[in-house]
């Protein structure tokens, strides 16, 4: 029902929402999770990092009843960056949050962990995922940028992926597939260009960026549907060029969308913007932001799939949610940095973001797990589905964005603690984000407040 209203709504939606949502974000200040700068991030990550397996073998995925790690080779799973960055971002947070007493080297523990990918710069079975893995070298250049190990690491990758590229179809391939022919290309591959405009940033070699140009111009047109929302998987024939099939791999259906995919889709488009300064891709981007905030059911949380059906109760999947809100803050970011600024967009997405951590840190949050979160759906698809786990990267994009938060002036490290969800009050006061009064009674209370946003919109609409 709440569905289908929002589907015949759609066409108006995105007008009505800017004006409706924006009107209640500016007299709001932001309410956001105490968990995000939670002490004992830091002593559940510290934990892990001491205890680093020979021969290396990395952390994905946890059980789904005790919450913990199961390590991967790091040859074949796409995952390998994930903790070793998630190090990198402890140490962003240690420069962030001075006064919080956190003594840890954390930048000797992410150079430790990511010694262990070092071998597979060139021959690997990361197949597109190299991007993702290239992660704690491009943060390693941002600590010392001439350290030529990482800048090695961020050219090999770079150009492993560049590799992967066919000009007939006019992007890089994500998955081998037996037949050759078959050239399958995924949503989540533009999270992977990246590391080709930071390569390119290092050696000015700018067929790397046209490479990743191209690709996120066919994903624009292929995956991305008039709507807003994506496929998971299109497949190309490499001899033609031409599309064969639109189809999903983890998502409930062919034509469904698959909340992981549609996060990694606001995210890459928007990094694809910051990276060109090509309008077509900040649209992209607040298309599928778009979707994904106007999809959201009314309890909040992020289910991991948008069209699965609702009965039997559709899994969560928190790392959707942590991604698209990390995406979503990049997003608040560009919006800001037009001239003029675009204060209204950019309040839309930071109050979207916070929405989304608040909502997955009362669902999530584990004190007894390894993880820092519950709740992530791994692959439902898989035999048998694996959900309702800890995930690396929910678990790390949750860090980043917390981070980001404190970065962009929204939040203080320690202006909340840890003991509960409810009273989720790090509060920032005026910024040029949001200000401060608080004049609606949906926006003091986190829980309801997608809920009341959408029925704001509806009353704004009716
Ligand atoms: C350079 O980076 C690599 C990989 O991130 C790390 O193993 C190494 O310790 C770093 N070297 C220096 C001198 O910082
Ligand atoms: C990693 O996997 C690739 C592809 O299977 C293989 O060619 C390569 O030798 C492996 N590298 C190592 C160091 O095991
Ligand atoms: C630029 O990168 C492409 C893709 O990796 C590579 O084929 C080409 O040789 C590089 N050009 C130079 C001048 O290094
Ligand atoms: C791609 O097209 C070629 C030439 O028409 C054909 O031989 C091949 O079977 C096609 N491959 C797929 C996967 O459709
Ligand atoms: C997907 O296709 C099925 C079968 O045609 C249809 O019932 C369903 O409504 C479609 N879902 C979406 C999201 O379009
Ligand atoms: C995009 O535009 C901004 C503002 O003019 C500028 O600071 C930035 O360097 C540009 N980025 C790129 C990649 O061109
Ligand atoms: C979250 O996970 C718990 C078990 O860890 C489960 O009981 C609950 O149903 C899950 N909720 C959602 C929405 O996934
Ligand atoms: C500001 O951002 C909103 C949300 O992304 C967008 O709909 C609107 O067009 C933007 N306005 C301008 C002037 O760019
Ligand atoms: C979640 O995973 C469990 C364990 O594999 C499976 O039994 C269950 O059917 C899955 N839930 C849904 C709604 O798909
Ligand atoms: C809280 O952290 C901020 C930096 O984020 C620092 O400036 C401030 O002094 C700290 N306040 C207390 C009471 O520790
Ligand atoms: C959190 O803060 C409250 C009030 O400042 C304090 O009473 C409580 O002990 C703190 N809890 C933890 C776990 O630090």
């Amino acid at each position: 029902m709440r569905a289908a209203l929002y589907v015949s709504l759609r066409a108006s939606l995105t007008a009505v929402l800017v004006r409706g949502v924006l009107a209640a974000a500016q007299s709001s200040s932001l309410s956001l999770p105490s968990e995000l700068y939670s002490s004992s991030i830091g002593s559940k990550i510290l934990a892990i990092a001491n205890k680093e397996p020979a021969p290396p073998t990395y952390p994905q995925y946890t059980d789904r009843s005790q919450g913990t790690w199961q390590y991967f080779n790091p040859n074949t799973t796409w995952t390998t960056g994930f903790f070793p960055a998630t190090l990198y971002a402890m140490h962003t947070r240690q420069t962030l949050c001075p006064s919080e007493n956190d003594n840890t080297d954390w930048v000797t523990l992410g150079r430790s962990w990511s010694t262990g990918i070092i071998p597979f710069e060139t021959h690997n079975g990361l197949e597109h995922d190299v991007g993702f893995v290239s992660f704690p070298f491009q943060e390693e250049l941002q600590i010392n940028p001439q350290n030529s190990t990482a800048i090695t690491a961020v050219e090999n990758f770079a150009n492993d992926l560049a590799a992967r590229f066919s000009p007939i179809v006019g992007c890089t391939r994500s998955w081998d597939t037996s037949d050759p022919t078959n050239f399958e290309v995924i949503i989540d591959n533009m999270m992977n260009l990246e590391v080709l405009f930071q390569a390119a940033s290092l050696n000015n070699n700018d067929t790397l960026r046209q490479i990743a140009i191209s690709h996120a111009d066919k994903t624009m047109t292929n995956h991305v549907r008039p709507d807003g929302s994506s496929f998971h998987v299109v497949e190309y024939n490499s001899t033609t060029g031409q599309v064969i099939a639109r189809i999903t791999s983890q998502g409930f259906a062919d034509n469904s969308t698959w909340s992981r995919g549609q996060a990694w889709g606001i995210y890459g488009f928007a990094t694809m913007y910051q990276n060109t300064n090509l309008s077509r891709y900040l649209d992209t981007s607040r298309e599928m932001a778009t979707y994904f905030l106007n999809n959201m059911p009314s309890d909040g949380i992020v289910p991991w799939d948008f069209n699965a059906p609702l009965n039997p109760p559709r899994p969560a999947d928190t790392s959707a949610a942590t991604i698209a809100a990390t995406g979503l803050l990049l997003l608040s970011r560009l919006e800001q940095s037009l001239s003029p600024p675009n204060t209204t967009g950019s309040n839309l997405w930071t109050n979207f973001a916070a929405q989304l951590l608040t909502s997955t840190a009362q669902l999530a949050w584990k004190p007894d797990w390894q993880s820092l979160l519950s709740n992530g759906t791994v692959n439902n698809r898989a035999n048998p589905p694996n959900n309702l786990t800890g995930i690396v990267y929910g678990d790390y994009y949750f860090v980043k964005a917390g981070n980001d938060l404190v970065q962009m002036g929204l939040a203080q490290c320690n202006s909340s603690n840890a003991s509960t969800t409810t009273a989720s009050s790090s509060t920032h006061t005026s910024t040029s984000h949001a200000s401060k009064s608080t004049s609606s009674g949906c926006l003091r209370l986190p829980l309801l407040t997608i809920a009341c946003l959408l029925a704001l919109l509806t009353s704004l609409r009716l």
